[in-house]
């Protein structure tokens, strides 16, 4: 899709459809001259007694002669109720109406408000991303041939004469933060069948290769997984015919200021093990490696980004499958850090794996702040809904970086208590610690065990199994794999 930035009056663009919004408030100003299009909207307006609630839309044909096809007017509702999800979704909406209309061709006009509320730079790049991603479509394996379908091939952006350069800087940002999340999508939409640990491997080899030396990459094998005494990465991936991959990506600038881990869940498809799902549970499993994808998608524009830290991706990919050779209830497992565990549910993997990993960063690469993304429990899905995420953590600055960057992508996401009172849950009578916890509290007692592998090292964990994957057909992103995660943590990286 190709931006281009015009700081013209929008009736002057040829598009056939010019994109405008308004807030319920803001509404009798778009009535007035000199707005252009002022006398055909007032008459749809009243006539349809259109009022700018969010999300609401008017959609008006123009006449022959104008340079624009049609005019898509989208409501904001309350300005003081605004924020980057709701211009996502906003945008969204829009794209909705311009691929309906078969729009190939289209203006959207960027609004001062949205500059002066989040600046010029992140507000551009919020448009940019929201409709690459609005945009999205996985059709690979359907046999019309997407090329019948009519895409948004040029989106023009209006906006007034001011900080053209910062627009032009979130114009380059978003398309690079929609690209990385596009391909972490596709990466989860993509069937089990194909996204195994070895192709996640190789895809972590094609990113390394193509990032001309920049980044490195090293996949660790079975046996040299069980040399670094990865046990419990092991354990899980013990029941698979697919063999498990150890994948270490990194990326170092000069003097970097510190080095930051990014961990993902990459459990290529979940069926619980012995302790099976049933189907109905184990149908979107392939989800599982969501975290991992995340990692994979940031790797992949990094070296397109300016960024000051050194960053290293680590991702421990296998399946998690019932067979003879599967890890039992009763098991107990020694993870790399010496700690033991007893595992009472095969369902409960992530933590199994994450432990090794965790214990990884903090030994062998003394890592001086570990993020980690994974789809890890159903519990945080009751508790905080499909769209939201859990966030755990063990330093407070920490906590409230991440907390700001997310304000700033739209991904949503809650702070949830690292509750020590709940650690005896996960205490073993016959281990150091056990895989699940009590009836109650699965999410916290889930990031309570990760916690017991990351010492004292600035540690975040972001239960993403609700927003990683959605069921329905949204205006922002259609059924299937979000990406959700991959732009917080650029947004993170790229700050400061
Ligand atoms: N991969 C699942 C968590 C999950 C559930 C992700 C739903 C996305 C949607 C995880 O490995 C799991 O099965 N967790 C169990 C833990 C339980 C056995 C303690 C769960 O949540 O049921
Ligand atoms: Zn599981
Ligand atoms: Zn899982």
């Amino acid at each position: 899709m190709k931006f281009t930035l015009k700081p013209t009056d929008i009736t002057e663009i040829e598009s056939d459809a010019v994109v405008f919004f308004s807030f319920d408030a803001s509404l009798p100003n778009l009535l007035k001259d000199p707005f252009p299009y002022a006398k055909i909207l007032k008459r749809a307006i009243e006539k349809e007694s259109f009022k700018a609630e969010f999300g609401k839309k008017l959609i008006i044909s123009t006449p022959a002669e104008s340079s624009a096809y049609k005019l898509i007017l989208i409501g904001l509702g309350k300005e003081e109720e605004f924020n980057i999800y709701k211009l996502q979704e906003a945008v969204g909406h829009a794209i909705r109406e311009c691929r309906q209309i078969k729009a190939r061709k289209i203006t959207i006009s960027i609004m001062d408000i949205w500059m002066k509320k989040f600046g010029a730079e992140t507000a551009a790049q919020t448009v940019v991303e929201a409709v690459e991603l609005s945009s999205y479509q996985f059709q690979k394996y359907q046999s019309i041939s997407s090329s019948e379908a009519v895409k948004i091939e040029e989106v023009i952006l209006s906006v007034s004469a001011a900080r053209l350069s910062s627009v032009e800087e979130g114009i380059r940002i978003g398309q690079i933060f929609a690209q990385a999340t596009i391909f972490a999508r596709d990466l989860v939409n993509d069937p089990p069948q194909l996204t195994t640990p070895a192709y996640l491997a190789k895809i972590a080899e094609e990113i390394a290769k193509s990032s001309k030396d920049e980044i490195k990459v090293k996949i660790f094998d079975q046996e040299e997984i069980a040399k670094l005494g990865m046990n419990a990465f092991l354990g899980v991936a013990q029941g698979s015919n697919e063999l498990p991959k150890f994948i270490k990506l990194s990326y170092k600038p000069r003097n970097p200021k510190k080095k930051i881990i990014l961990a993902g869940k990459g459990i290529t498809f979940d069926t619980g093990g012995l302790s099976l799902k049933d189907a109905k549970n184990m149908e979107t499993m392939k989800l599982d490696m969501a975290g991992a994808a995340a990692v994979l998608g940031v790797f992949q524009v990094l070296s397109k980004l300016k960024i000051n830290y050194e960053v290293v991706g680590l991702i421990a990919a296998c399946e998690n499958m019932p067979s003879g050779k599967a890890l039992k209830p009763g098991d107990i497992l020694r993870a790399l850090n010496g700690k033991t565990i007893e595992v009472l549910n095969t369902d409960a993997e992530g933590r199994l794996t994450l432990a090794d990993v965790l214990s990884y960063g903090v030994e062998k690469e003394k890592a001086d702040v570990i993020i980690d993304l994974a789809t890890l429990t159903g519990a945080c899905v009751v508790a905080l809904g499909e769209e939201i995420a859990g966030l755990w953590g063990n330093d407070e600055k920490l906590l409230n970086e991440i907390e700001d960057c997310a304000k700033l992508t739209g991904e949503k996401l809650w702070r949830m208590p690292l509750e020590s009172g709940y650690k005896d849950l996960i205490k073993s009578h016959i281990a150091d610690v056990k895989n699940i916890g009590g009836k109650w509290g699965g999410a916290i007692t889930a990031s309570l065990f990760l916690h017991e592998f990351v010492g004292k090292t600035p540690w975040i964990h972001l239960d993403i199994a609700g927003p990683s994957f959605t069921e329905k057909n949204t205006p922002h992103c259609p059924t299937g794999g979000t990406g959700y995660g991959t732009r917080l943590l650029l947004r993170f990286l790229t700050t400061s």
